[in-house]
């Protein structure tokens, strides 16, 4: 049995929260795509920690987290990762595995993800510039180097190869960047013997053996549904398929195995870096919400851009995954705004459509709003469902009409125990 975790906005949408809430139910939490780019916030007593590569099913002893092929991996991140756990004593070594599938992220690919955005200029995707495109890139054209290639003897030839062809492409590009290879290579073979003390696994085979014996295995995405290569705001995306369709192909899982797809939303919208964002706040709003809602990468701490709920990207985003279930994250966020608005439809090249079109620059795209009413309660405190203000009931009902799937979980904060479930 397979569960999917899926974010379906932007990214950001608080997964990491929410897989360590669920991990007690399942035996195996699975990366499927993206890499270091994520950054995925855990919190509970007291201690708050971002995970980027390695599953957020890491702190339960009884968890077996898997790094599935479709991720993308940087030795040099994954070692400050485990370094950072260290003070957890965690039982790690028997609990990590690595699909020798994986494809790595060498130091010039992040030298080339910063030259490919310098080069844009104001075009820029905005990336975390941790390599994820290019990797991505080497991936696709049939360049890449796996994990698996690390454990042959003649793996570094494979390597002085290709960034050999990373440097004259650095070159090729108009404008120069800055850089000390030496040191950048140094740090990446060390991080790599680390990496070696883990286990790598054929983890199509491993998902496979494990189903047989009848464990619960969740499924945890990266990103967003939005930031997907194929359905995200394009060329505004990532380099992988975030959606569901992503943990097939990311895990070697087969479709008719998945049970429950869990979409994971805020009860606004935020996104990070550069892109369309048809109900982004320029105003008082905005800022509130970025402020209350503490919103800075979890990975770059750049500042995200926020707006109100786009229920039209939303249902989007459902569609395409086949979202059963939805929780919605960070309803707390939103008490003390005398009124509430949710955008319906899109006014589009002078017609009302409520489907997400080729393009959704704001060119061509309008926020139609429909306003709710708000409430002003404090709710991180909350315990019990019959303690939410009537008007976020309200808001609730109105959502779970909207979208036909029902909400499965509130989230009122941070904490793991700040999370309310509802019966689906
Ligand atoms: P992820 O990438 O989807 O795992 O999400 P991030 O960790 O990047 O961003 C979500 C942020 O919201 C983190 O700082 C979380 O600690 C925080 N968060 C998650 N759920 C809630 C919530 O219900 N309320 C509040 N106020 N913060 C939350
Ligand atoms: P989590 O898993 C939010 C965004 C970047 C940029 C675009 C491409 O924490 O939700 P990339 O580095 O992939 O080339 O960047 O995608 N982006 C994210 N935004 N959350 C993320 O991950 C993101 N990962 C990438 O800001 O706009
Ligand atoms: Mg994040």
């Amino acid at each position: 049995m397979i569960d999917l975790l899926l974010g379906l906005q932007w990214g950001d949408e608080g997964k990491g929260k929410i897989v360590d809430v669920l991990t007690k139910k399942y035996d195996i939490i699975a990366r499927f795509q993206g890499g270091p780019n994520a950054g995925h916030t855990l919190e509970f007593d007291g201690h708050k920690h971002v995970l980027h590569t390695i599953p957020s099913g890491i702190f339960h002893d009884s968890a077996v987290n898997l790094v599935g092929n479709g991720v993308v991996i940087d030795p040099v991140v994954f070692k400050k990762e485990l370094e950072k756990l260290t003070p957890y004593k965690l039982n790690i070594s028997h609990r990590l595995l690595i699909s020798r599938k994986a494809h790595v992220i060498l130091p010039t690919h992040r030298l080339l993800d910063q030259a490919s955005e310098a080069a844009k200029g104001s075009a820029k995707i905005g990336s975390t510039l941790k390599g994820i495109g290019p990797t991505y890139m080497d991936k696709t054209g049939r360049n890449g180097i796996r994990i698996g290639d690390i454990e042959a003897p003649d793996w570094k030839e494979k390597y002085r190869a290709l960034r050999d062809k990373h440097l004259q492409m650095i070159e090729n590009y108009k404008v120069a960047i800055d850089f000390d290879l030496d040191p950048l290579e140094q740090e990446f073979f060390d991080a790599v013997e680390t990496l070696k003390s883990l286990q790598f696994i054929d983890s199509e085979h491993y998902l496979e053996q494990q189903q047989r014996l009848g464990k619960r295995i969740l499924a945890e995405g990266a990103q967003g549904s939005l930031l997907d290569i194929d359905f995200g705001t394009y060329p505004y995306v990532t380099s992988s398929n975030t959606t569901a369709a992503g943990a097939c192909t990311g895990l070697g899982i087969a479709p008719n195995r998945i049970q429950k797809v869990i979409g994971i939303f805020k009860a606004y919208t935020t996104r990070v870096g550069s892109g369309p964002f048809p109900t982004e706040l320029f105003d008082e709003n905005g800022i509130t919400l970025g402020r209350v809602g503490n919103e800075f990468g979890a990975t770059t701490g750049r500042a995200r851009r926020c707006g109100w709920l786009d229920l039209v990207a939303l249902k989007y985003a459902i569609t395409v995954n086949g979202v059963t279930e939805l929780n919605m994250m960070k309803a707390d966020v939103l008490s003390g705004f005398p009124s509430i608005e949710v955008c319906t439809h899109y006014r589009y090249k002078g017609e009302l459509i409520d489907h997400l079109p080729f393009d959704i620059d704001s060119k061509y795209v309008e926020p139609v709003y429909e306003t709710l009413k708000g409430w002003n309660a404090d709710l991180t405190g909350l315990n019990s469902l019959d303690q939410l203000p009537h008007e976020l009931n309200d808001y609730i009902h109105y959502l779970e009409t909207a979208l036909e799937v029902p909400i499965t979980i509130v989230s009122v904060g941070p904490d793991r125990s700040q999370t309310l479930f509802r019966n689906s």
